[in-house]
């Protein structure tokens, strides 16, 4: 028997809290990077409160580009488990810019070591489905044979499935194969970790999620997914030319398909989401006048506890203490 210990999940929900609060201000207003930006500070500002000794495994890219939530920076006091973290402040920058739906603030938190690193990858393939078909899935095999596989295991025809694809021009080929199988689509302009979280909660009309998206958000996603249950086979899918070289020269295997466990080694992982432009999956940032709702889903991976957090935020308290202006 082990004594229940910390559920640092509880900490990481009020770092996505915040950075929801601060980049929902930027909702539809057309400026991507300053609603980057005030996730990016709100989000760095309260991690730095947290007991952990963090080290930003996915961030906000190479340090020359990113002044805060970098690749390598530390969080937290320095106090307390050593963890990798990845954290994607705005989850959806253009959908926040736009004000479309289910841009999200998540960020996934596992021991020292565990998470898979990138490097220079940007992009990745991903296929994730539920629990009751996590073994039917195969990277390698024709769309037509894993819709079909998939329903079989969900106990649905293939024309009951939904797949979440991103509407992309690199998925044409993609799209026309899920049609011709038979199967339905939801086609999202961005937004492919609340796709993949979609994929694997029963309580979605997503049943898949399929196609290309960035290698980043797969590891996030796989944090997540990890908890949850269910799976994601993944593969390196350079877009570009420089990116496959990078890859290549730095010996990554492009042929090789990873799996949740592969992108995270161990169950005792932490994910946190905040809802920001709101949607089918969170709801996103009410401001009330004198504070705002916030609602969030925080999981834990040891024990698979999932909460959904309704949060309440006052200005007249919150604002005599924060670092941040949110109202
Ligand atoms: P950002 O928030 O970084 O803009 O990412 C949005 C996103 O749609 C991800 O969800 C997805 O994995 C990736 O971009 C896809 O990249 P691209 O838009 O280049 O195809």
């Amino acid at each position: 028997m082990e004594q229940p210990n910390k559920n640092l999940a509880l900490d990481l929900v009020r770092v996505t809290e915040a950075a929801a609060l601060a980049s929902a201000r930027w909702l539809g207003k057309g400026q991507r990077k300053a609603g980057d930006q005030a996730g990016v500070d709100a989000m760095r500002f309260v991690f730095n409160s947290l007991d952990i000794n963090g080290t930003i495994i996915i961030g906000e890219g190479e340090k020359d580009q990113a002044p805060m939530l970098y690749n390598g920076e530390k969080v937290g006091k320095g106090i307390g488990p050593e963890v990798d973290v990845a954290v994607d402040p705005v989850e959806g920058t253009n959908l926040l810019a736009l004000g479309r739906p289910n841009a999200i603030s998540v960020v996934g938190m596992a021991p020292k070591n565990t998470m898979f690193n990138p490097g220079p990858s940007f992009y990745m393939q991903k296929l994730v489905v539920p629990e009751e078909a996590k073994t039917v899935i195969d990277l390698n095999a024709p769309v037509s044979t894993n819709l079909t596989n998939i329903a079989k295991a969900l106990g649905k025809d293939v024309d009951d499935l939904v797949v979440f694809v991103l509407d992309k021009p690199r998925h044409k080929k993609l799209i026309e194969e899920i049609r011709t199988a038979g199967a339905r689509i939801q086609l999202h302009t961005d937004g492919d970790v609340a796709g993949a979280l979609m994929a694997v909660d029963p309580s979605s009309e997503i049943d898949v999620m399929m196609g290309t998206g960035g290698t980043p958000e797969g590891v996030i996603s796989a944090c997540a997914i990890k908890a949850l249950g269910g799976e994601m086979l993944a593969r390196l899918d350079p877009q570009k030319k420089e990116e496959k070289k990078a890859l290549q020269e730095q010996g990554f295997d492009l042929k090789r398909i990873y799996t949740v466990d592969n992108l995270v080694t161990s169950d005792d992982v932490f994910f946190a989401a905040t809802g920001i432009s709101g949607g089918t999956f969170l709801q996103g940032v009410k401001y009330t006048g004198d504070g705002a709702i916030t609602h969030s889903l925080v999981i834990r991976g040891k024990t698979g506890t999932v909460r959904r957090i309704q949060s309440y935020h006052k200005w007249s308290k919150l604002m005599k203490i924060s670092g941040i202006k949110y109202d």
